[in-house]
């Protein structure tokens, strides 16, 4: 399958490194847009590794998602600088804008067609609250202008 192939590639280019895992895991899903629940025991026993260790690490990291991303990602910054200027309830718009079921994590939206995930700072706190949508960044975002960045992704 094209998705464990990603898998042993990136083992094969990042595993002889010291702390590969990371390395690993950013390379599969840079490859493939998500790492897959398939690939967990490949990890596991290239690094030595037990499978409940690997799939810590994938959950612990926010970055990383186990299901295929939907055609757009859009990332909305949940750390200190924009939750105290309504990132919080920019958060809780998107959730419910989208239809995700996961409050906490986001995920994919209902008509599957977008992902919603949380950042933790993009760099624009000055300008807080900020998200991005694939490799785009906004700021000063206001429910209005995410409804109008939704729009513009919906067609
Ligand atoms: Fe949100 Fe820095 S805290 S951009």
């Amino acid at each position: 399958a094209p998705a464990l192939q990603a898998v042993r590639q990136s083992i094969a280019e990042h595993g002889h490194l010291p702390g590969a895992l990371l390395p690993i895991l950013h390379g599969i899903q840079d490859q493939l847009g998500h790492v897959p629940a398939e690939g967990v025991p490949l990890i596991a026993e290239a690094l030595n590794l037990s499978r409940a260790e690997v799939h810590g690490v994938i959950t612990y990291y926010h970055h990383f998602r186990t299901q295929p991303p939907g055609q757009h990602v859009l990332q909305v910054c949940r750390a200190e600088a924009c939750q105290a200027r309504g990132g919080e309830a920019l958060w809780a718009h998107a959730c419910a804008r989208l239809g995700c079921a996961d409050t906490e994590h986001g995920g994919l939206s209902a008509d599957g067609r977008l992902t919603l995930s949380p950042v933790y700072c993009l760099g624009l706190c000055a300008s807080s609250p900020a998200m991005a949508v694939d490799d785009q960044v906004h700021a000063r975002l206001s429910h209005e202008r995410f409804d109008g960045l939704l729009a513009r992704l919906n067609p």
